[in-house]
Order: structure tokens, then C-alpha cells, then sequence
């Protein structure tokens, strides 16, 4: 295939020690800077995982069109791997995601299909609309759709950065936690950690502002990429310890700290992931180390709420 060696470049990030936020008496907290992916996103592995597999059974031919639904990370990354494997990709997106996320997919030759949020932020009936337009352009000729929500392929593809972590800190992980949009990659990475042996404690996390996975009914929040608005399709409840809804505010702050003081540089739902892992590390205290992810690189959110 031609170029496909640029797809070598995705995977093996970093996994850094956040020691500036360790509370005193805690536990050791580690973040994976998934942020160094060529799209600056960890989901770049999912695109691969997807559209590799899909062109290997022969379901998608190079000139064929990809079609979903996204919030700019996920379309950014299917956009990049099409362009690499001669694939047409057509993403239907929202102006209540960052203006940049569109310009990304736009870089790498994408067809970007704006639906219109009405300055009511990222709502349910947002994501419903977006789907159901996604829906109907998947089914013409010629046309594939990734199904970020459905394909095993999405939570198979986050297996490698469990192991990733597994390796890096020779097999001792005591949990692992995660803000959920699809679930795929705090599942994936889960899974990856089980390959490797290693046994963990698995959270999941969600905006406060859209409580829907720990009361029931979701609403609308800030916070790019997580918060779908329904169950997310590859959360497996049975093998998480907890759920937990941390405040959209408090993670927009984190962010700007977290570059501040340790030079990581994230998005809300690293905010969110931040917060949630400082909780735990005071929870399980000294001796155990904590693990979350560093989802994508904050430079995509210059000029948004989060960094102004
Ligand atoms: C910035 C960001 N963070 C977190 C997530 C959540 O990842 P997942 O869908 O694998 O749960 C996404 C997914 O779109 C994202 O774009």
C-alpha cells in the first residue's frame, strides 16, 4: 500500500510519571501521552485496528468511501488513515466541537458535513441527528461505515497500549481510569493489561454535567469526546470497579494546571481523567500507582474555553 509506513509512527507513546500531583501519602500516578500520535489523538490506533482490518477481509477496496459520525478525534484519525490507504472519508460533524478538529479532517482530504448544535452544546438529540445522517450515507454504493460504536475492531485496537503500560512499568498497575466515550479504549487498554498478566482495578469516568452512566439521564457538557449520551456500546459493567461523574469545571481547570506545572498538554477529558486519578491515588494510597491517559494533544483546543 502506498505510504502505509507513515502508519508505523502510531502507538509506543510515552508513559510519564505525573509527580507534581501525587497527594502526599498517595499513590504514584502515571499518564500515557497519547497526545504524540500522528493525529494527536489515541485514536489513531483505533483507525488502524478498523480500516486495516476491513481492507484485509476484503470488505473496503482503495477508492472506496468511510463514512461516521464524530467529534473530530475519531474522524481526524479515520481521515488520516484513509488518506494513507487511498481511501475516500466522509465525516459528519458538529459546530459544537473545535473548529481545528474540522480543519484536521478537512487537511487530510476529508468530506466534512456540518450539523448544527444551535449553541446548545453537545446534547443527546446532537448525537442522535449526527447518527441518523452518518446512517443514511453509509448505505450508498460504495460507501463503508467504520462504526466507531460497533466494530470489535475499535476496543481490539487500544489492546497494544494496555500492553504498552503493562511493559513500562513491569507488570504493576493497580488501577486504571478513564473518562468513556465508546469505552473502547479504557476496555481495550483493560484487556491489553490482562494479556499481559496484570490485574487491575478498571474506572470509568463521565462529565457531572451528563450523569448518565451513574443516574440514568444525561444532559448537556463541554467536554469533547466523552458523554455520548447513551451507554457507551464496548463498557463492559461487569468488569469495572466503579463509575464516576467528575465536574467538567474542575477538569477544565486541571487542564491548564497540568501544562502549567507538569508541560502535559490535554483536552477536557484529560482533565477529567486527572482529577479522577489524583481521587484514587489518595484512595488506594503509597505503593500503588494509578494509570490514565493523556487522550489527545491540547493544541487542539487553542483559542476554545479551555486555554482561551
Ligand atoms: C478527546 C477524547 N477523549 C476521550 C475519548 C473517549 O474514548 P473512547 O471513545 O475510546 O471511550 C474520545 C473519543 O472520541 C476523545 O475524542
Amino acid at each position: 500500500m502506498r505510504g502505509d509506513e507513515t502508519l508505523t509512527a502510531v502507538g509506543n507513546t510515552p508513559l510519564v510519571r505525573l509527580r507534581a500531583l501525587e497527594p502526599e501519602g498517595g499513590a504514584e500516578i502515571w499518564i500515557k501521552l497519547e497526545g504524540g500520535n500522528p493525529t494527536g489523538s489515541y485514536k489513531d490506533r483505533m483507525a488502524i485496528s478498523v480500516l486495516g482490518g476491513a481492507m484485509r477481509r476484503g470488505d473496503l477496496r482503495p477508492g472506496d468511501r468511510v463514512v461516521e459520525y464524530t467529534g473530530g478525534s475519531t474522524g481526524t484519525a479515520l481521515a488520516f488513515v484513509s488518506a494513507v490507504l487511498g481511501l475516500r472519508f466522509t465525516a459528519v460533524f458538529s459546530d459544537a466541537f473545535s473548529a481545528s478538529k474540522r480543519q484536521a479532517m478537512a487537511a487530510f482530504g476529508a468530506e466534512v458535513l456540518v450539523e448544527e448544535s444551535h449553541g446548545q452544546g453537545i446534547t443527546p438529540d446532537l448525537i442522535q441527528r449526527m447518527k441518523a445522517r452518518a446512517f443514511a450515507l453509509a448505505g450508498e454504493p460504495g460507501s463503508y461505515y467504520a462504526d466507531q460504536f460497533g466494530s470489535p475492531e475499535v476496543r481490539a485496537g487500544y489492546e497494544p497500549m494496555g500492553r504498552e503500560i503493562a511493559e513500562a512499568l513491569g507488570g504493576q498497575v493497580d488501577a486504571l481510569v478513564s473518562a468513556v466515550g465508546t469505552g473502547a479504549a479504557l476496555m481495550g487498554a483493560a484487556d491489553g493489561l490482562t494479556q499481559a498478566g496484570v490485574t487491575a482495578q478498571v474506572i470509568a469516568l463521565e462529565p457531572l454535567q451528563s450523569p448518565l452512566l451513574t443516574t440514568g439521564k444525561g444532559g448537556a457538557h463541554r467536554v469533547e469526546g466523552v458523554g455520548v449520551g447513551f451507554e457507551p456500546p464496548f463498557l463492559d459493567r461487569g468488569r469495572l470497579s466503579d463509575i464516576r461523574a467528575i465536574d467538567q469545571e474542575q477538569g477544565f481547570e486541571m487542564c491548564r494546571r497540568l501544562a502549567r506545572e507538569t508541560g502535559v498538554f490535554g483536552g477536557g477529558s484529560t482533565g477529567l481523567n486527572v482529577v479522577a486519578a489524583i481521587q484514587l491515588a489518595q484512595e488506594i494510597g503509597p505503593g500503588k500507582r494509578v494509570v490514565t491517559f493523556c487522550c489527545d494533544n491540547g493544541g487542539k483546543y487553542l483559542g476554545g474555553h479551555i486555554y482561551g
